[in-house]
């Protein structure tokens, strides 16, 4: 039997003590009673009984080993022309005297905290600070705009915010002060109080009484310990698109988390404690938090925080730069930042410009890695290409070819085998699990492995509902696709309404509900097409009140401002076909499906249930208009 086939099947014949095993690379605080508490199935608990510190098993821990003089973080940030190393002794010394401030704030074990931060150095100890006082941090990603914010500080209800006077978009400054005092003029939940870093760049102007600067609090903070936590303690809440406008508060353990991510860097990637580890991605999503932050640092590795692009900061070979400066062994970005490359520099002419003698691997997340991209990547990097599935509700890859394990052979579109702990099958609409090959929508048998979403914050009954009542014993993923006869999985898209653009996770649900605001507007769907960048592109199809009449480029243009001021820019809906009927079902459900497969010119069978054929000759027109439907049906 093949090391991985061992290693899996022990996972799922014996998950307790599988992952009592592994938890034997966490220091805790005190031992657990339980491994798995199933008393509340579907609600699972792992570790019950157990108390540790997250921030003390991914500094202290390093420090008290004596590897406090290692590099533990290095800031690279091509947009301000700055490079700063932390070792493990300084970054523990920079979190401890902030968690002192902000318990000096009133923030305590158990308070929820926002943070809405560019990506600099104090947006990780912020992080860490909030898990060293046990209070629950709740980062919110910076291409989103005030609404939103307020959305997540009335669910959450943060105690204290964390922000910066700015981020920096290539060369581009956007001030967050007046993002963050509008977000919280529109929430009903006003927190006590706000910390702002202040950047070289521009400062911000103080509210008297509520904000309070970064700088001159750390002056006259005393550090502060790290309390210990029960490992079913809330580590953190990070907000996700669901199918409608309220987004969903996925709640990540302390104790479950540490142990899960701590496995992965030796068994997916490969990755011991001293080597140079690079997630390229944002702390606002799931992978900055698991790939950037914890993981790396849990494992006692140096992790790297990147602000920049892949491309234009300053050209093409930016990441190739990175890693060879900083000596990385690991990058795990998305398929669409290599996609940016490729198409500025296509022959790979910048990559030749670096010695990549100490890079090892590339893995790739955040959507589906198309052949095309694996082997312009693979091809020219020479090194082995690892496409990984996850999702911010598993925290860490569900599927992935684990090459601490085993490295197994790499099949262009697939992502490889389902990773130890996760029992992934191919169910039918009945739940049925399919044959090899067919396809059919993606459901993992319960429990989930620690890690992963134990809830959604304050709302157990919408956490059963949206992904254990689907399918009876099962977490039902959203994802659609197939196993092959080799046991690879192929991902082949959401089923849902949720789309991915540029790897970041969007719900057209919640376009359609800005869009619908219009007063102009009757009805519309908002579609993903498929885009060679971006992967996915958001596609609003309005139809407009009768009567209406004026200049219908001013209404498409209003939409778009709608939905970047309410969204962000982030949500990248820049299209809009108007059109005079939406194609439905006899019973009056919208074809998206049928639209979406229209604009990516794919073959299409109309419902035999359509109310009006020509509708979608009409869409058909429509999407042309503003260049989708290239090919004529
Ligand atoms: N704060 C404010 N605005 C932000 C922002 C932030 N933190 N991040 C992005 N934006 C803005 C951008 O400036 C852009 O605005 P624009 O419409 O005015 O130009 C918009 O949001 C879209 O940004 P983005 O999707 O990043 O597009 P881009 O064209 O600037 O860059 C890529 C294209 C492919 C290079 C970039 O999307 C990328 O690297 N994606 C990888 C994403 C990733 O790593 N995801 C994590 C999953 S693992
Ligand atoms: P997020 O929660 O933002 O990480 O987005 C999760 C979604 O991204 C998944 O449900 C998938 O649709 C998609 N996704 C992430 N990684 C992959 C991958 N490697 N292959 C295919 N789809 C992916």
């Amino acid at each position: 039997m093949s090391k991985y086939n061992e290693v899996f099947n022990r996972s799922i014949s014996d998950p307790e003590g599988f992952w009592a095993e592994a938890a034997e690379g966490i220091t805790w605080h005190r031992r657990w009673d339980k491994v798995l508490d199933s008393s509340n199935a579907p609600i699972y608990r792992w570790f019950a009984g157990g108390e540790l510190n997250t921030c003390y098993n991914a500094l202290d821990r390093h420090v008290e080993a004596g590897r406090g003089d290692q590099t533990a973080l290095i800031y690279d940030s091509p947009v301000t022309k700055k490079i700063k190393k932390f070792t493990y002794k300084e970054i523990q010394k920079e979190v401890a005297l902030f968690a002192g401030a902000l318990r000096g704030l009133g923030l305590s074990k158990g308070d929820t905290c926002i943070i809405y931060m560019p990506m600099i150095p104090q947006a990780v100890v912020a992080m860490l600070a909030c898990a060293r006082l046990g209070a629950v941090h709740s980062v919110v990603f910076g291409g989103f705009a005030p609404h939103e914010l307020a959305i997540r500080i009335d669910d959450a209800k943060p105690k204290v915010i964390i922000s910066a006077s700015s981020a920096i978009e290539v060369t581009r400054l956007i001030e967050y002060k007046p993002l963050l005092d509008k977000a919280i003029e529109l929430a009903n939940h006003k927190p006590q109080k706000c910390v702002i870093f202040q950047r070289e760049e521009v400062r911000a102007t103080l509210n008297e009484g509520r904000d309070h600067d970064w700088a001159e609090l750390i002056s006259k903070s005393i550090p502060a310990e790290c309390v210990p936590v029960k490992a079913t303690d809330p580590l953190y809440i990070l907000y996700t698109s669901g199918t409608t406008g309220i987004p969903k508060g996925v709640v990540r353990d302390n104790g479950g988390h540490a142990v899960a991510l701590h496995w992965s860097m030796k068994n997916i990637y490969d990755t011991q404690h001293g080597d140079v580890f690079w997630a390229a991605s944002d702390v606002g999503w799931v992978v900055g938090h698991s790939y950037i932050v914890y993981a790396p640092l849990i494992a006692g590795c140096t992790t790297v925080l990147y602000e920049g692009k892949s491309v234009g900061t300053p050209d093409p070979g930016a990441f190739w730069r990175v890693i060879s400066q900083h000596g990385i062994k690991t990058l795990f970005t998305a398929p669409t930042a290599l996609r940016a490359i490729k198409k500025e520099d296509p022959n790979g002419d910048y990559i030749k410009k670096y010695d990549l003698s100490d890079f090892k691997y590339l893995f790739l997340a955040g959507e589906r890695t198309d052949p095309d991209t694996y082997f312009w990547a693979k091809n020219l990097l020479n090194k082995p290409v690892i496409d990984h599935w996850w999702q911010t509700e598993t925290g860490w890859p569900i599927t992935a070819n684990c090459i601490g394990i085993e490295m197994m052979p790499v099949k262009a579109g697939s992502s490889t085998k389902p990773v130890p702990g996760y029992d992934v099958k191919v169910l039918d609409s009945d739940g049925k699990e399919v044959q090899p090959g067919k396809e059919g929508v993606i459901a993992i048998k319960l429990p989930l492995p620690p890690g992963t979403l134990p809830t959604l914050w304050n709302a157990d009954e919408r956490f059963i509902k949206s992904y254990m009542d689907i399918f009876k014993g099962y977490y039902f993923t959203s994802d659609g696709g197939y196993i092959d006869e080799d046991g690879y999985v192929f991902i082949m898209g959401r089923v849902d309404d949720v789309i991915n653009v540029a790897g970041h996770r969007l719900s057209t649900g919640e376009m359609e509900e800005i869009v619908a605001t219009h007063p102009k507007v009757a009805e519309c769907a908002v579609i993903g097409a498929a885009d060679s960048l971006k992967g996915q592109l958001p596609v609003g199809l309005v139809v407009l009140k009768s009567g209406v009449d004026g200049d219908i480029e001013q209404i498409k243009a209003e939409l778009v401002k709608m939905v970047r001021g309410q969204i962000g820019p982030i949500a990248c809906f820049k299209s809009v076909a108007v059109v005079n009927r939406l194609p439905k079902t006899r019973s009056g459900k919208i074809l998206r499906g049928t639209m979406r497969k229209i604009a990516d010119s794919e073959e299409y069978r109309p419902p035999s249930t359509i109310d009006d054929p020509a509708a979608l000759t009409e869409i058909e027109t429509a999407l042309r208009e503003i260049g989708y439907a290239k090919k004529q049906s």
